[in-house]
């Protein structure tokens, strides 16, 4: 995986493969499939703070479940480390069959026997139990009706249980106390620049999380993006609890 396999999925961004599709599945199987192998290689400089979301995000030491919203190749797990063996069960859910192709080898090459895939959407799928952590890594923003999905994460979560959320984002001209300002190029050029393949950023996210859930945890950074010469994108982690 090197310059080549950069090219690749430079030319799915720019070619805009998102755009194909009549509806939101098929466009993220025109945009991800001919990408999927280079998928972890490339998102890894690009998708800043998935590690570290994982790591912080309370688990029970035992049995507990846990659902990965838009999992996609499932790579997220790995930050777990150890603890993913104490788990009951971990679900990689996506609506992209390609990225779960990816998932179900990682799964099999890791022997993970109480990790499952499942294809389904966030704002919808139904666990046979109440969990006890939701997590939504960069797939929030491309999720259309991404306050259907928190709100459904805070349905299928149990009390106490929590949400772990990182993503792009856009910081308000005028902040929530405690939180980051965005210039007028920030608010302005970023969602522009994601939109082009249907990744949109909001300055929502935060607010909405914070009132739905109680806050654990808040950042706001700014990460670097291949290829784009020092320019940094702003991004935020959230872990919040269900009370
Ligand atoms: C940028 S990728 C992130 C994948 C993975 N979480 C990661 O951190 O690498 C966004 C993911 O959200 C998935 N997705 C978008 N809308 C979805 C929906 N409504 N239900 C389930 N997955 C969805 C996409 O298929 C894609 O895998």
């Amino acid at each position: 995986m090197g310059f080549r396999s950069d090219m690749r999925v430079l030319w799915h961004l720019v070619t805009s493969k998102a755009a194909s599709g009549t509806n939101h599945q098929e466009r993220l199987e025109a945009f991800y499939s001919g990408q999927r192998e280079a998928y972890d290689s490339f998102r890894r400089r690009l998708l800043h703070g998935r590690e570290r979301m994982m790591e912080l995000l309370p688990l029970p030491r035992t049995g507990g479940t846990l659902i990965d919203m838009g999992g996609g190749t499932g790579s997220n797990l790995e930050a777990l480390g150890d603890r993913i063996q104490g788990l009951e069960k971990a679900s990689v859910l996506d609506l992209c069959p390609s990225l779960l192709q990816v998932a179900r080898e990682r799964i099999a090459q890791k022997g993970w026997n109480n990790v499952e895939v499942i294809h389904g959407d966030a704002t919808r799928h139904l666990p046979p139990q109440p969990v006890d952590a939701v997590t939504f890594s960069y797939s929030l923003t491309m999720i259309p009706d991404w306050f259907d999905a928190v709100a459904h994460a805070w349905n299928i979560l149990k009390p106490g249980g929590v949400i772990g959320v990182v993503d792009f984002y856009v910081p308000r001209k005028w902040p929530d106390a405690g939180r980051k300002r965005g210039s007028g190029f920030t608010r302005s050029f970023w969602p522009s620049w994601f939109g082009y393949d249907n990744v949109f950023l909001s300055p929502d996210h935060l607010p909405f999380l914070s009132r739905r859930f109680e806050p654990v945890l808040v950042e706001e950074e700014r990460g670097k993006v291949p290829y784009m010469f020092g320019m940094k994108a702003p991004y935020y982690i959230f872990i919040g609890k269900k009370i």
